[in-house]
């Protein structure tokens, strides 16, 4: 019941004039939204802009700023195995692995193929054309043209009866989705969509590696020479992703202060 004031996240002038860091704003809000998809914690039914606020937190220095969610009238749990899928089908979207992206889009929402190009629109915001190349860049005018001419011309009469099909709880996890890469393409950031595409990555990671480890704590203990192998193995592949988003977590640090120019994909 407490009164809890604050500004719309695209209040770029109140974020600028107190020093808040755009970047770290958006960061903080994939994260929240991740942590309550991929997380224990349940997720916020009504994600939109007017849900979320910022105000200025004088206390702390890092970072310098609180983010506030309203109207918690409802929430969702989400199963582990949704969560499980959904975390490999982003997965195979940033690897562009396409052939898993069917699979786990089947998985998550039922997808068929004939759907599936369309689906993968849905969830990336971008034309199926990048989304088997690159997600990971920012989209051009003319992309976001395309697609809404693409909406007018028919498609969003099949978009409507494809998402009409699929479960409630995916039209929520797809929506949080939309808001993150709104909030974000909203504020502007200097690093563009890449960053939070690294936060996602390292969730879907995580979460990959988390089943990973219960399977192999299923089938006996971790010393046995053919878990410690699968152990070693799930252990290596997770690592090989936290390495390569580290890396480019420092190539993104030394662009920006260097101020090379935006790069096109990952
Ligand atoms: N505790 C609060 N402190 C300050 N403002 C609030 C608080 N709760 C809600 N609001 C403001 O009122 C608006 C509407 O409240 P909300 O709970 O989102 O109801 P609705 O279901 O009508 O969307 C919010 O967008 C926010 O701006
Ligand atoms: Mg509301």
């Amino acid at each position: 019941m407490e009164n809890v004031p604050g500004h719309r996240t695209d209040d770029l002038e109140y974020l600028d004039s107190n020093g808040i860091d755009r970047d770290e704003v958006s960061s903080a809000l994939a994260r929240i939204f991740n942590e309550m998809i991929f997380g224990d914690t349940p997720l916020h039914c009504d994600p939109h802009g007017g849900n979320i606020a910022i105000r200025k937190n004088d206390v702390r220095r890092e970072p310098n700023f609180d983010i506030i969610l309203y109207d918690h009238g409802l929430y969702r749990d989400i199963t582990k195995q949704l969560r499980r899928d959904y975390a490999k089908l982003w997965l195979a979207v940033i690897d562009a692995d396409e052939k898993n992206m069917r699979k786990y889009a089947y998985n998550v929402a039922r997808i068929t193929d004939d759907q599936f190009p369309l689906f993968a629109s849905a969830i990336t915001g971008r034309d199926y054309r990048a989304v088997t190349k690159s997600v990971v860049s920012t989209r051009s005018d003319e992309e976001k043209e395309e697609i809404s001419g693409a909406l007018g011309e028919g498609m969003l009469q099949q978009l409507v009866q494809m998402l009409g099909k699929v479960p409630p709880i995916i039209l929520l996890i797809l929506k949080t989705n939309d808001l993150t890469r709104s909030l974000d393409e909203n504020l502007h950031t200097r690093d563009g969509p890449v960053r939070n595409f690294m936060i996602l990555a390292r969730y879907c990671s995580k979460t990959v590696f988390e089943e990973q480890m219960e399977t192999i704590a299923q089938t006996g203990s971790k010393l046995w020479p053919c878990n410690l192998f699968r152990l070693i193995a799930a252990w290596s592949s997770f690592m090989r992703v936290e390495l390569k988003l580290s890396l480019y977590e420092h190539y993104i640090s030394f662009r920006r202060f260097a101020s090379l120019s935006p790069i096109a994909s990952i």
